[in-house]
């Protein structure tokens, strides 16, 4: 932690009520930051403002509603007057084997992790764009975005989408001064994942896999994030940096026997 790095920022995180998105929240808010924080989950979000004290402003949004982006994104502009950095974290899968996936849960994963990435960045550039110092949006992603796994077809598709969309971003907005970049997390020990880092079998399969033997905490990805949003990333815009413990180096384990 470098206390005071993020002092005067105003920080706007989707899905900060949990796991990942809410320990990025942490973070920005030990370092000196203002957060708003969206999340679909009015339950989770009030937990996380009894948690995090009036540093911390929730917005109840459902980023695959443009109106809701823009609402949550207005309430951070009439509340702070300004927007320095957002990280776009939300997101679910619901997977199946292709020949048996519906439309529906297909809609409902790629509408959440590339639509939802899409209408927050558009609404985050315009309330960035007239800053003097520009911005920073950090999109988390997912190893998934490299590397294909078993009933994950959706999932995999808009990650990737997700890594070019941050490339096109990148290459859109730099003339407003608004860096953006992508963070690919491997597995990570969160709600998301419990059904199957809870799974022994499974996970003794995975670990043959990830060379630095464990699955990730939501902190090892928080502070990579906040690094990408701090200005010793300066010169970083349009890339993305794996958070995996090394998983991409020996590639996604075959668990199609645990599906
Ligand atoms: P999580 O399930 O703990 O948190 C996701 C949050 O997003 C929840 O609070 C949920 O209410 C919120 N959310 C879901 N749909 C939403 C919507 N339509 N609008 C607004 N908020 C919504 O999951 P986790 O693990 O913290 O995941 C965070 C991000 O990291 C996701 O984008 C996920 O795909 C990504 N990721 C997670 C990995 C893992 O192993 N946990 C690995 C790679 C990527």
């Amino acid at each position: 932690m470098n206390a005071g790095r993020f002092s005067g920022k105003i920080v706007f995180v989707t899905g900060a009520a949990s796991g990942i998105g809410k320990e990025i929240a942490r973070q920005f808010l030990d370092e000196g930051a203002t957060v708003v924080g969206g999340d679909i989950s009015e339950e989770n979000l009030a937990i996380a403002q009894a948690e995090f004290g009036e540093q911390f402003t929730p917005a109840i949004v459902n980023v695959t509603l443009e109106n809701n982006v823009e609402d949550a994104i207005g309430l951070a502009m009439s509340k702070f007057g300004r927007l320095d950095i957002a990280v776009n974290n939300a997101g679910v899968s619901r997977g199946a084997p292709i020949i048996d996936l519906e439309e529906s849960a297909w809609d409902f994963t790629v509408d959440t992790v590339l639509k939802g990435v899409f209408l927050s960045t558009k609404h985050e550039a315009r309330a960035m764009k007239d800053n003097k110092d520009g911005g920073v949006i950090v999109n988390i992603a997912s190893l998934n975005a490299h590397v294909p796994m078993h009933t994950g077809s959706g999932y995999a598709s808009a990650k990737a989408g997700v890594e070019m969309f941050t490339k096109s971003s990148a290459l859109e907005l730099a003339k407003y001064g608004i860096r953006v970049n992508a963070v690919l997390p491997g597995l990570i020990d969160t709600p998301l994942t419990q059904r199957r880092i809870t799974n022994l079998p499974l996970m003794e399969v995975w670990m043959t896999r990830i060379p630095l033997g464990r699955a990730g905490l939501p902190a090892d990805v928080a502070e990579p994030t906040l690094f990408l949003a701090s200005d010793a990333a300066r010169y970083i815009t349009g890339t993305s940096l794996v958070v995996d413990g090394g998983w991409e180096i020996t590639g996604y384990p075959d668990l199609s026997k645990f599906t």
